[in-house]
């Protein structure tokens, strides 16, 4: 036709305008909204970054405390909702229970449904951030059998989410304010992250005016790949592989060099930074202190600071500039605080809400947007007749 250009992987399109993130690839910078994210690491908190990146300005003390409250007004689940885990079975991944249930939320929340009702969209909003963290630990504890805690809203978001997953009903649970805060950072660092493919997903579902909830149930599909979200899984996978096969990191990234089976070294490049992920950075020293603290996993982030030393030092990384990516050093982290594999890239999702409702509302408040419809070269058969069966 004469118009279409082919960009595979949308390497060099730019999908949309957007205010909320930048990203300088060649540098190593990643700012929301301006601000620096090693300074939001250090300094601010999850639920403030989530007020930042959707509304567009960090709040005052009384902007806060009043998003806070609204949060925890919502923290619970529909009665009936709850009664959706028990049709999962028990083995299930966590993923896909996570965006069965935040799609279902359209279901049982009519009244925020319409994406051109200021009021309705801001209540969704409240309802997913309020509500993502009760769904992830309900997603938890289904896996291993153990009852669901309502939310205890005398807790901020982070310590409810912890209590609600490691907690049981009759017994206090004690919170370490280490792990509290090292977990809140760790979703300060995903909360955002510019046109990636969960985030694309969200707009573009989102883009044929669907619902914000269903929007963001599309996002979480997407994320749960391994290329995209599921790699902080894949990485512990892959550690865990190389201690089984006798700890030879030479040999494994031998392998990775070769393409042979496909391997990939997991949590490394990224399609725009060609330098260190300064997400990474900041996890790498995290995972420090918090095995430390907690013991446990030496022995595997040894192997991850040895493949990541080696990689850095070898021409087929060094050429491709692949660098370590966010998800290199967060499952080791996680998997100190008590996670099993399976919920890192639930964690992932919780950090990322913000970022993809952030999103979805920028889309629809700029009145330039239009519904995403990509062009294609099409490379299939010219015309040709139909060819009554007993003829083929
Ligand atoms: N291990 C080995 N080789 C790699 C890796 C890796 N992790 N990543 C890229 N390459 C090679 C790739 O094979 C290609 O080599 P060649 O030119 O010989 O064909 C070259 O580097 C360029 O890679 P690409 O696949 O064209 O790059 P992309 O921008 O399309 O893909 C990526 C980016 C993140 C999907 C890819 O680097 C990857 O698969 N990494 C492993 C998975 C991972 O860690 N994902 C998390 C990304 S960050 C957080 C998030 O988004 O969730």
């Amino acid at each position: 036709t004469g118009y279409t250009t082919l960009d595979p992987g949308f390497v060099n399109t730019a999908s949309t305008k957007s205010a909320i993130t930048y990203i300088d690839g060649a540098n190593g910078i990643l700012r929301y909204r301006g601000y620096p994210i090693e300074q939001l690491a250090q300094k601010s908190t999850f639920i403030e970054v989530s007020y930042l990146l959707i509304y567009g300005e960090l709040p005052t003390a009384a902007q806060l405390e009043d998003f806070t409250n609204r949060i925890r007004r919502h923290t619970m689940l529909h009665e009936d909702l709850k009664r959706f885990f028990d049709g999962f079975p028990r083995n299930a991944h966590p993923m896909p229970v996570l965006s069965s249930a935040v799609n279902a939320l359209s279901a049982y929340y009519q009244d925020s449904l319409d994406p051109d009702d200021a009021d309705q969209v801001e209540l969704s909003t409240i309802r997913l951030l309020a509500k993502l963290p009760t769904i992830a630990a309900y997603a938890y504890k289904k896996s291993v059998g153990q009852p669901f805690l309502y939310p205890d809203n005398s807790l901020n978001l982070v310590e409810n989410f912890l209590r609600m997953t490691f907690g049981f009903p009759a017994e206090p649970y004690e919170l370490d304010p280490e792990i509290v805060k090292a977990l809140d950072m760790l979703l300060i660092l995903h909360a955002d992250h510019e046109q990636n493919c969960s985030t694309s997903t969200v707009r573009l579902v989102g883009s044929s005016d669907a619902n914000l909830f269903t929007s963001i149930s599309g996002g979480i599909n997407a994320l749960w790949g391994p290329l995209h979200g599921g790699a902080n899984q894949a990485v512990l996978e892959m550690l865990d592989r190389i201690v089984a096969e006798g700890g030879d990191s030479a040999d494994f990234l031998r392998r990775v060099k070769n393409k042979e089976d496909g391997v990939k070294l997991m949590g490394f490049g990224h399609r725009v930074y060609k330098n260190y992920d300064p997400r990474a950075a900041i996890v790498k020293d995290t995972a420090h202190t918090i095995l430390e603290k907690l013991g446990g996993g030496d022995q595997l982030l040894d192997i991850a600071m040895g493949l990541e030393e080696a990689a850095l030092a070898d021409d087929y990384f060094v050429e491709r500039k692949l660098y370590p990516n966010v998800d290199f050093y967060t499952g080791l982290i996680y998997r100190a605080m008590g996670f099993p594999t399976r919920m890192f890239t639930v964690l992932f999702a919780m950090g990322r809400l913000p970022g993809w409702i952030a999103h979805w509302r920028e889309m629809h408040e700029d009145p330039t947007t239009k519904i995403g419809r990509p062009r294609q070269i099409y490379t299939g058969y010219t015309e040709r007749d139909y060819n009554d069966i007993e003829r083929r």
